[in-house]
């Protein structure tokens, strides 16, 4: 049953791309008007993704007349309406949590596919968006908030096993590199694999490969994070440096998957591909701010038959799946939280590359814990 909406939609929003400097400010604003198919959510967690940091920074593209944005799309907290069209059994007191992608069409092939992350018309994102199917035209707002409201499939019920505060990157960050990893047979056909960049999808990235059964080579442009890299279940540790290609001598040929989770512009991407053995595959989702990628010779490509593809978040089904495996391994996500209240820290932390792995936001004022 719908109950009365008393609570008001509160968050910290961008209004100009020197936000991500801490200068994030509280503001009030209307969300989407309620679908039958809509939840509200009261959030506990958010946490911070790269892609937030480069959405409000229009390191991507410029915002246009989209400000202010409400951003964070790593989102968990309590349900506190449900439409009397919700069909997935969630229910007003249910822990769950929503990702990046909060609408599609749900009628093309791609939808009916369980490939909504894929859909024909384009994606809803969970902010700097707007709707189209119910409340056509109305803005999407993220998770730096109070409260929540969007259509119920794509919000998923978080397992009681899985702690909610580390659940909430997982959403984003986790469905991410879990999708590629499975598509791409991680562990089954790919034995041997590569993280490229140990950020926050690099650690996920680590994890799953290892939970599937991969043997694990994490690569990071330094000598930092060698130590974590191993205790999340890599076994082996490359240190590309300042000169790559001297880096990767002796290794040529020695992987079957190789997920690149780096946004750096200068990804040395011959000295990446080189890495794989013929037939392997290199699968990128982390999105250099340039909006390109470097030069690739195709010599490289060519004469190694390596395939080069990307990969988009989730799906709703992905994301179950892997909210399923990390309850039944126990898999432990690396986060450290800061209060809502200080997210005017914890972004240009994130900015710093600081997080170890993923910094989530904590809404004490609604319940979640530090
Ligand atoms: N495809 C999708 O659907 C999707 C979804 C979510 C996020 N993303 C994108 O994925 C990327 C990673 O996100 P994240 O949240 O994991 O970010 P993150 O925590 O900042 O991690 C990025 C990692 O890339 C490496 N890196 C970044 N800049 C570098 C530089 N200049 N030189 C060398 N290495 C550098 C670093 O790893 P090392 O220190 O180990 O080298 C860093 O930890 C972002 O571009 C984000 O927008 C894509
Ligand atoms: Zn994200
Ligand atoms: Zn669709």
């Amino acid at each position: 049953m719908a109950a009365k909406t008393d609570y008001k939609f509160q968050g910290w929003a961008g209004d100009a791309p020197d936000s991500i400097e801490g200068k994030l400010k509280w503001i009030d604003y209307e969300p989407k008007e309620f679908a039958e198919d809509d939840v509200d959510i009261k959030i506990l967690y958010c946490g911070i993704c790269a892609s937030d940091i480069s959405t409000l920074s229009e390191g991507w593209m410029p915002m246009k007349d989209n400000w202010p944005q409400v951003v964070g799309h790593e989102i968990v907290g309590e349900i506190v309406r449900v439409g009397s069209n919700v069909k997935n059994g969630l229910k007003v007191g249910d822990v769950a949590g929503v990702g990046a992608q909060c609408d599609s069409c749900l009628k093309c092939k791609y939808c009916d596919d369980h490939k909504e992350n894929y859909c024909h018309g384009g994606m809803t994102q969970t902010y700097n968006d707007k709707f189209h199917r119910t409340s056509p035209g109305s803005k999407s707002w993220g998770g730096y908030a109070n409260y929540w409201r969007g259509p119920s499939h794509f919000v998923f019920a978080i397992p009681s096993q899985v702690d909610p505060a580390q659940a909430a990157p997982l959403l984003c960050g986790g469905a991410t590199v879990y999708s590629p990893l499975k598509q791409y047979g991680a562990g089954v056909t790919a034995k041997e694999v590569g993280i490229i960049g140990i950020g926050g999808l690099g650690h996920f990235a680590v994890l799953f490969a290892k939970a599937l059964g991969a043997r694990v080579t994490a690569i990071s442009h330094s000598d930092h994070k060698k130590e974590d890299a191993i205790k999340l279940g890599a076994e082996d540790f490359l240190i590309t440096g300042e000169n790559v290609p001297d880096a990767i001598k002796g290794r040529e040929r020695s992987l079957d998957l190789l997920l690149c989770t780096s946004n750096a512009p200068d990804m040395p991407m011959d000295a990446y591909l080189s890495l794989l053995k013929p037939g392997g595959n290199f699968v990128l989702v982390g999105v250099p701010e340039t909006g390109k990628l470097p030069d690739i010779s195709p010599f490289t490509i060519i004469m190694n038959n390596v395939h080069i593809g990307g990969s988009a978040i989730g799906s709703p089904d992905t994301i179950r799946e892997m909210l399923d495996l990390v309850a039944e391994k126990n898999i432990q996500p690396w986060i450290s939280k800061y209060p809502l209240s200080k997210v005017n820290e914890a972004v240009p932390a994130m900015v710093a590359g600081k997080a170890r792995y993923r910094f989530v936001l904590v809404n004490e004022e609604n319940g979640g814990k530090m």
